[in-house]
């Protein structure tokens, strides 16, 4: 049997993570080890997810919580050299692009054990976004990488990557989207308790340290986006980060303002208000992503560019700089009229999680055999 030790920490991860654990929960030659660092901690950025998801109790709970970025990554660390010499496993399974990202595969490459990387090879080629430098080194010190789009697959091969370490899957996400929005439709309630009609309102997440981290940008966002819930109602589940930084400078935004702010909502209800929203605006990775995949326009919050292209070539996204009031309004107008080009699938096929499995099974025995 094969011991793989899975890192995760953020709300993201949680929601990739039980695409493939799901499958290594039900493999017979498959033992995985979960291992929480702790940078998501409020019940609704993370319980949540484990408890719609079925994501089994982490076997460890490092509760690193928030630090800058030095100590935290730090902390994280040297709390999972601890763990891995402990558990001595086959290989460490690593997700996205945050600092947990970063501090399992240095971790795991220190003590010479394969680490597998899920969502390699995506760039936006900004090494000021935490998630850039966090990625790039993730995919250096990676043994196997796992990447979800074609443009990730050139990314790798234009930073000389062998072929051999390239395993192309699809997406994750594009599998969970498939996976839980029955469930969703099922059991989330959502849009009868905040009294919405399918398509009569605008759905808009802020978050990335990029719009938050200079109070005064992140004014002018929120007061755009206030403009322009006198047109369309919008909704926006408020991420800790985000509401923290305006209680500490602008309360005022958060209690006077038209947009219909409400806390992190789990993932069935967030699939529900992506899949019936009218459009979506954010500056989140994943939500770009379900947008494209519920078929729902979208604008990226964003000066940087996307690192998911295809939702951009395919007419679905459109970044605008959050700086620019009178350009964001006029892009939402727009959008709310438009479609995309449809039927088209750039994120695989809906089955990478089984293709990550199947390739782990046979890596993992490869590598063993070669030393
Ligand atoms: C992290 C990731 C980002 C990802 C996001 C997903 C890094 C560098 N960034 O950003 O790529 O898009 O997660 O949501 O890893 N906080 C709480 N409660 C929580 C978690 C956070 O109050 O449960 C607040 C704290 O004030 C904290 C702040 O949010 O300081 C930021 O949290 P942190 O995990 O450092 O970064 P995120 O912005 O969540
Ligand atoms: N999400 C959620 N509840 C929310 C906001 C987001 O379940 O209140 C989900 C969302 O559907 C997506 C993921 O969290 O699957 C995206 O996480 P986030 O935007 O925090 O991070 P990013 O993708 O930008 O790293």
């Amino acid at each position: 049997m094969k011991k793989i030790i899975t890192v995760v920490g953020a709300r993201p991860q949680f929601i990739k993570a039980a695409v493939v654990s799901r499958i290594l929960q039900n493999d017979p030659d498959m033992h995985e080890i979960l291992v929480h660092t702790g940078q998501h901690y409020d019940a609704n950025m993370s319980q949540i997810f484990f408890n719609e998801l079925n994501l089994p109790t982490p076997h460890y709970h490092l509760g690193i919580g928030s630090h800058q970025h030095g100590k935290q990554t730090g902390d994280m660390l040297a709390a999972i050299e601890v763990l891995l010499l402990k558990e001595k496993p086959d290989c460490v399974l690593i997700y996205g692009d945050t600092n947990s990202t970063l501090a399992g595969a240095l971790a795991a490459a220190k003590l010479h054990i394969p680490v597998a990387h899920v969502e390699a090879g995506l760039r936006t080629f900004d090494r000021k976004m935490p998630e850039e430098v966090n990625r790039i080194i993730a995919d250096q010190l990676s043994t196997w990488l796992f990447t979800p789009t074609e443009q990730a697959i050139i990314n790798l091969n234009q930073e000389g990557y062998a072929d051999s370490r390239i395993i192309p899957v699809g997406d994750v996400m594009y599998d969970a989207a498939l996976f839980y929005i029955e469930k969703a439709v099922q059991t989330s309630h959502i849009l009868q308790q905040l009294n919405y009609q399918p398509k009569e309102y605008i759905l808009a997440t802020i978050h990335r340290a990029e719009n938050t981290n200079d109070p005064n940008a992140l004014k002018t966002l929120f007061q755009t986006l206030d403009q322009l819930a006198r047109t369309k109602p919008v909704v926006m589940p408020l991420h800790p980060r985000t509401k923290q930084i305006l209680n500490n400078h602008d309360p005022s935004l958060l209690t006077n303002s038209l947009i219909q702010i409400i806390e992190p909502v789990g993932f069935l209800d967030m699939i529900m208000l992506e899949k019936h929203a009218a459009l979506i605006m954010t500056d989140s990775g994943g939500i770009q992503k379900e947008a494209f995949f519920y078929q729902v326009p979208c604008i990226t919050l964003r000066n940087q560019p996307t690192e998911w292209i295809e939702t951009v070539a395919l007419g679905w996204n459109k970044i605008v700089s959050p700086s620019d009031a009178d350009g964001v309004l006029t892009a939402a107008m727009n959008a709310l009229n438009s479609r995309g080009i449809e039927n088209q699938f750039p994120f695989g096929r809906g089955n990478a999680g089984n293709l990550i499995v199947d390739f782990l099974k046979k890596g993992m025995i490869d590598a063993h055999l070669d030393h």
